[in-house]
């Protein structure tokens, strides 16, 4: 690999990748996956030609009940098909009664609905945060939503926080793996509370979870009109976990000659970040660090008030939610910016087929923002629920 000077050396071209190069592959055989691509546009079709939708709503904790109340009205202000069902999984009635989610909640989730739309699960009374690993955790997992798409879009110029960056140059995409990496909490503690202790917490990464989430951003850029996939990794340290995602990256992208493939390391990712992220396009990378870059994201639209996201896997009950937590410390005093939850329920709509709503939804967002129809977080004077209906009015009208 040549060493060339700084500013020119991110991102190296797929040539340039570290380690070993794709002849040297063992010679596994290539599972085949249905297209993701094809996948979602048959969905759409048959989705949005059938009865009406079915989407389950977990308001959850803190200000995820405050947000998502918000995105209800909108939700229904377009007018489009569908019909809530609320759930009360949450800290308050873990609390209660033990329950995190019922025994039978994910099958009942794939079962009876065509999306399940999330506020954010985490409270200080459950340090544990059991309810939340297993409802939110358990979602993404056991209903295999492998691709968490997590799109990073600058609406005004007066939420950007970047010098010399205008708003419309900061538009990519994340797809973080959903499904392993340190999240599956496989690990350990030996000699608890003593001096010798140990603690272990495995990186796990299987062929079939890195190619298929690699897979979904490849298609996703074709799909979008996007000409670049970057993978970040660590792999310069995590030579066994990030020399996989090296190799199979390596292997998807020759089949995508359509799309440039680029890699960097993550740390050097969040300096390009922050430096210059009109550079971006589509990003994928693992799950932990899929977490941290998109809240470094976040930043970049205007806070975590602002960020939507999808859990993913196409064709099946997916799960929405936005990127930001229960922030304890907005929540009840109708301070917390509802535009996240309600940018989420845009992506939701979209993937139920409803796309003119969704673009409803999207329209009145950014109206609501030039005007500085919003919270205070990006530069307003509303509460989140007159900024919500502020945003329900635009859909309407
Ligand atoms: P957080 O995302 O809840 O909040 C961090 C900060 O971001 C807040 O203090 C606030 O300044 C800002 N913020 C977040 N949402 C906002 C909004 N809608 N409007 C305006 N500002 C907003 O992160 P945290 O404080 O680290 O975590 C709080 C709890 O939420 C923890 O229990 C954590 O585990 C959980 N959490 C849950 C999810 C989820 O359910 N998807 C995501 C992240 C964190
Ligand atoms: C997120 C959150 C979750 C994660 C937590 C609450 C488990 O931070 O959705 O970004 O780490 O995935
Ligand atoms: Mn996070």
């Amino acid at each position: 690999m040549k060493i060339k000077g700084f500013g020119e050396r991110f991102p190296c071209s797929i040539a340039e990748l570290p380690d070993s190069s794709i002849s040297q592959l063992p010679n596994y055989p290539i599972p085949q996956f249905p297209s993701p691509r094809s996948y979602i546009s048959f969905t759409i079709s048959q989705l949005n030609s059938g009865p009406k939708k079915r989407i389950a709503v977990v308001p959850g904790d803190g200000i995820g009940k405050e947000v998502i109340a918000q995105a209800v009205n909108v939700m229904k202000a377009t007018g489009a098909d569908v019909a809530f069902t609320e759930f009360d999984w949450s800290a308050d009635r873990y609390l209660e009664d033990g329950t995190t989610i019922p025994a039978d909640g994910f099958t009942m989730l794939s079962r009876d609905f065509d999306a399940v739309f999330v506020g954010a699960l985490g409270d200080p009374r459950v340090p544990s945060n059991i309810h939340a690993k297993d409802i939110l955790l358990g979602m993404r997992f056991k209903m295999d939503l492998y691709a968490n798409v997590r799109p990073v879009k600058c609406l005004d110029d007066s939420l950007c926080p970047l010098k010399n960056v205008r708003a419309e140059e900061i538009d990519f995409i994340v797809v973080r793996e959903n499904t392993e990496g340190p999240y599956v909490d496989v690990g350990g503690v030996f000699k608890q509370g003593t001096a010798d202790e140990v603690a272990v917490q495995e990186d796990v990464n299987t062929r079939k979870g890195v190619e298929r989430v690699i897979r979904y951003a490849f298609e996703y850029a074709r799909g979008h009109g996007r000409k670049k996939v970057l993978m970040t990794d660590k792999s310069n340290v995590m030579t066994y976990a990030h020399g996989l995602w090296q190799r199979v990256f390596k292997q998807v992208a020759a089949e995508y000659t359509d799309i440039q493939p680029q890699h960097m390391y993550v740390d050097a990712l969040c300096m390009h970040m922050v430096r210059d992220p009109r550079q971006f396009d589509v990003i994928v990378t693992n799950n932990m660090f899929g977490d941290i870059i998109t809240d470094l994201a976040a930043a970049l639209q205007g806070g975590l008030g602002m960020a939507a996201s999808g859990n993913i896997h196409p064709g099946r009950t997916s799960m929405f939610e936005p990127v930001h937590g229960s922030a304890p410390p907005f929540a009840g005093k109708n301070i917390a910016n509802p535009i996240c939850a309600i940018l989420t329920a845009a992506m939701m709509l979209e993937y139920l087929g409803f796309e003119a709503e969704s673009r409803k939804i999207n329209d009145a967002v950014l109206q609501a923002v030039r005007q500085k129809k919003t919270t205070h977080d990006i530069g307003g004077g509303l509460g989140t629920r007159e900024s919500g209906e502020w945003i329900a009015k635009g859909v309407a009208s």
